[in-house]
């Protein structure tokens, strides 16, 4: 299933490259969240072939009408993660796909197009970037940490998300090498897996922006939590907290100041 996974992705994101440099009408699903053309079509895409190739599946995507799907056997996808990355052509923008079986992940696949960076991985046998095996940071020093986080969309509308972005920051800043944003949530956890970033939390995610790189991360050695330090599950958690196993401790102490 993931070789056919990655010929359809890497077949999709000719539509997201394309998109890239070309104008784009931008559209509004909230005042900070963009939508365009490319996302939808990225989307249609993927849709149709998967529902035509992986007849066991249904399929949970970011632009389509979820309301009935069961999330049991399911495919997973945003069509494209850091949309605000490719609107103004920042190159950490991707395709993120993530399968389940029975809730359990199984497969998980982040394609940049842009700089032609795939990364998969299968439960039990590894996590890739284009053929190399990944495996997650040995540092283990808090302050020589490199860590990562995004703001939430509701940062402009919900005075509370915004206070929390900031008051973690003040605690986090000081205490690690740095913080990024880098835009693209599936990245962020493909960036720990392949031992660029030793950690990073965010708040306010949804299933598709962590879907694959959850399963990513977890094969190159990663951990991720909720806010708690408990079992991070999807559609339910407010935070997601990931790193390189070595800092996690640490980290979700540090956060919860
Ligand atoms: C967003 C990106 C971003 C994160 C946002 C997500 P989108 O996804 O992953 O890094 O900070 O919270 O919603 O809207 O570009 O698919
Ligand atoms: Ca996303
Ligand atoms: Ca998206």
């Amino acid at each position: 299933m993931k070789e056919k996974l990655i010929e359809i992705i890497k077949e999709a994101g000719k539509i997201l490259k394309d998109g890239y440099s070309s104008n784009k009408e931008v559209n509004f699903k909230a005042k900070k969240d963009l939508v365009t053309k490319y996302d939808v079509a990225v989307e249609e895409f993927l849709k149709e072939k998967f529902s035509k190739e992986f007849t066991d599946f249904n399929i949970i995507a970011e632009e389509s009408d979820n309301k009935n799907i069961e999330f049991k056997d399911s495919i997973i996808v945003d069509p494209i993660d850091g949309t605000t990355n490719f609107v103004n052509q920042v190159p950490h923008t991707c395709i993120s796909v993530g399968v389940y079986k029975d809730k359990k992940p199984y497969i998980g696949i982040v394609y940049n197009p842009i700089l032609d960076e795939l990364y998969e991985a299968k439960i039990g046998e590894g996590a890739y970037l284009n053929g190399k095996k990944l495996e997650v940071s040995k540092e283990n020093d808090f302050q020589k940490s490199l860590l990562a986080t995004g703001f939430p969309y509701s940062n402009s509308t919900n005075q509370d998300d915004l206070n929390d972005v900031i008051e973690k920051i003040r605690t986090i800043l000081p205490r690690c090498q740095d913080i990024r944003r880098l835009g693209s949530a599936a990245i962020d956890l493909c960036f720990i897996a392949r031992g660029t970033y030793e950690g990073y939390y965010e708040m306010n995610l949804k299933a598709w922006d962590v879907s694959a790189g959850i399963i990513i991360l977890q094969e190159a050695g990663g951990k991720f939590t909720n806010l708690s330090g408990d079992n991070y599950t999807l559609f339910e958690d407010k935070y997601i907290v990931a790193s390189n196993g070595l800092i996690h401790d640490e980290l979700i102490t540090l956060l919860n100041q």
